[in-house]
């Protein structure tokens, strides 16, 4: 295996960068695609493979795209990054902020993202408002102010973030020599599902890949927008990144589902956090509840035979469980206290 090298250094020739970018990095990207035999077999699959986006830098696979807007900034000259958020945006541009010596201007829903998101932007140093309103309305807001001041709108408006996150599926198609038929993702703002996408159509249009996946997104049932075919005033979800009614690449998603013959359907809350404890319990990959939707959507496709017996199939696991432990914990047994001594351990775990 070669050294790690980063998003841009690694595809560089398939980016949007000139000879002036800067080549920065944080060692974002070069994720594994980690085997998931037992949920392979409950769902009579072929193979199906993890993608474990939570291993990047900042825990999320927003760090591909940053890294490339981040560097594009450093570039025009900008002395600002700014976004609206669920958490994961602004945890990864506060961390390139910090690191690339940029201010890192944040809003995000009031009491709607999880501490473990907010504090990440915090300890970066982000300057952080909370609005009354949700992830939609922020994003309106910071577009507006990104229009009028010499700041850089870090959400995926940006087309560079696009860009860096459609490596994804380019290394999804270098590691397993193919691309996989069924490729299961989470959608809220729908920049990720148009990213893979592209990526996908890049290398097959090259003879990288001899087949497209279909694309089959997930929404949670309460915030999905592209289900219900019109925006969602007041989107909701135990699965926060994805608690969005009005995504921005709404577009791109509906293409990817088209031209991909694929699907995008919603799922109960109760099927996202089923799917995250599976994850966990079966295969040992602990992931934040949207991108356990990804499970979730691929067992009801299955379930409606919109996925065959045999299928070569991938779930995008987009961020890593330690990001929202409230959600995580809820259910689970406390430790049982007992005295220190090996006697009274080993009879506490019934071991003699
Ligand atoms: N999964 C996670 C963990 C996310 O944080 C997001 C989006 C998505 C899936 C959906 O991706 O928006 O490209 O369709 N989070 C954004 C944020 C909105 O602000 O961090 P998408």
């Amino acid at each position: 295996m070669a050294a790690r090298q980063g998003v841009i250094a690694r595809y560089a020739a398939r980016l949007p960068i000139t000879p002036a970018t800067p080549r920065i990095t944080l060692f974002e990207g070069e994720t594994p695609s980690i085997p998931a035999p037992r949920l392979c077999a409950e769902m009579g699959l072929g193979s199906l493979h993890l993608k474990f986006e939570g291993l990047n830098p900042t825990g999320s696979f927003k760090d591909r795209g940053m890294v490339v807007a981040v560097a594009r900034a450093l570039e025009d000259g900008s002395a600002a990054l700014v976004c609206a958020s669920t958490g994961n945006t602004s945890a990864s541009a506060a961390a390139y902020g910090a690191r690339f010596g940029l201010r890192t201007l944040v809003v995000i829903p009031s009491g709607r993202i999880s501490v473990g998101k907010l504090v990440q932007a915090q300890v970066h140093g982000a300057e952080i408002l909370a609005i009354d309103g949700n992830f939609d309305v922020a994003l309106s807001a910071v577009r507006s102010l990104a229009a009028e001041l010499p700041v850089t709108l870090v959400n995926s408006v940006n087309p560079h973030r696009i860009e860096g996150q459609k490596t994804a599926a380019f290394e999804i198609v270098d590691d397993l020599g193919d691309a996989p038929e069924v490729v299961a993702i989470p959608v809220g703002n729908a920049g990720n599902i148009t990213a893979y996408w592209r990526g996908f159509r890049e290398y097959f249009a090259e003879g990288l890949c001899s087949r497209l996946p279909r694309m089959i997104g997930a929404q949670a049932a309460g915030a999905a927008p592209l289900v219900r075919g019109r925006p969602v005033a007041d989107p909701d979800t135990v699965a926060t990144a994805i608690r969005i009614g009005n995504p921005a690449s709404w577009q791109g998603a509906i293409d990817a589902r088209d031209q991909s013959e694929g699907a995008i359907l919603a799922v109960d809350d109760a099927d996202i956090l089923v799917a995250q404890r599976d994850l966990a319990m079966v295969e040992g990959v602990f992931c934040e509840p949207a991108s356990a939707a990804s499970l979730a959507v691929l067992r009801a496709a299955v379930r409606d035979r919109l996925v065959a017996p045999g299928t070569a199939a991938l779930c995008v696991l987009t961020g890593n469980g330690l990001k929202d432990l409230a959600v995580a914990s809820e259910g689970l047994r406390a430790p049982v206290l007992v005295a220190s001594d090996a006697a009274s351990i080993a009879a506490a775990l019934g071991l003699r």
